[in-house]
């Protein structure tokens, strides 16, 4: 067991999906995977392994923000040995390419966070996505008929930003949606030799104002994580 997962060795899955909220986590297991069993409650933040067309898969939520997605892809990959990780979620468009219940697919996170400030020292480290899976979720997003986009995204640490002109900065730069945790996962697993990706849907955005219905969410949630599952078994 690790400090915040109570598994033991060996009932956690290579390949691990990463939705934030662990209710979530929850409705993946129970929607999406077959003989699904809890192995972790501790904190509330919940984690499940269960069988996607044959192959075992967990989902762990891992709570808001990068200082909390850190803890559990750390325990994830150092005492499970995970080798996989997608993150599943939801994101702000930043971009008029986007609408609201598109699927983003994050080659590449920006940051405001100091973690990666703290590691590498002055030196800016490009926080990339695993371009196998990669092309994978692009060609299952093909084949899904799911509208999408590959973009950078800005890995923020504020939901609600003090500064928001400078988001707008970085949006000058290309970056297209506004999320909260894929550049430290996309860290972890290059620091680790680990395979990483997020995918989100766009559940409401910066420049038009548009929001999404809790059940639009659900489907398009559905959608997303139905993409994450073809790219992670590919
Ligand atoms: N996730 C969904 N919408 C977001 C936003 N506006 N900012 C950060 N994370 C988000």
């Amino acid at each position: 067991m690790s400090t915040h997962i109570a598994a033991e060795p060996g009932q956690i899955a290579p390949r691990v999906l990463l939705p934030g909220d662990p209710l979530r986590a929850r409705w993946i297991a129970e929607t999406f995977l077959e003989d699904a069993e809890c192995y972790s409650q501790v904190r509330g933040m919940l984690g499940f392994t269960g069988t996607y067309h044959g192959e075992r898969v967990s989902v762990q939520g891992t709570g808001m923000g990068q200082p909390s997605a850190s803890i559990y892809v750390n325990e994830l990959i150092s005492e499970y040995d995970v080798q996989q990780l997608v993150r599943v979620g939801s994101c702000g468009a930043l971009s008029e390419r986007l609408a609201v219940r598109d699927v983003v697919i994050a080659q590449a996170a920006a940051t405001d966070s100091s973690m990666n400030t703290i590691r590498f020292q002055g030196y800016h480290y490009p926080a990339v996505a695993d371009f196998g899976l990669l092309r994978h979720a692009v060609e299952a997003a093909e084949k899904a008929g799911a509208p999408h986009l590959v973009g950078t995204v800005f890995s923020s640490d504020s939901f609600y930003h003090a500064r928001p002109e400078l988001t707008q900065k970085v949006v000058e730069y290309g970056v297209v949606a506004v999320e909260m945790e894929a550049a430290e996962i996309y860290t972890l697993a290059a620091r680790h030799g680990r395979r990483a990706l997020g995918v989100m849907t766009v559940s409401d955005h910066i420049i038009t104002g548009e929001e999404t219905s809790a059940r639009e969410r659900e489907q398009t949630f559905g959608d997303m994580v139905t993409i994450a599952l073809d790219t992670m078994l590919a």
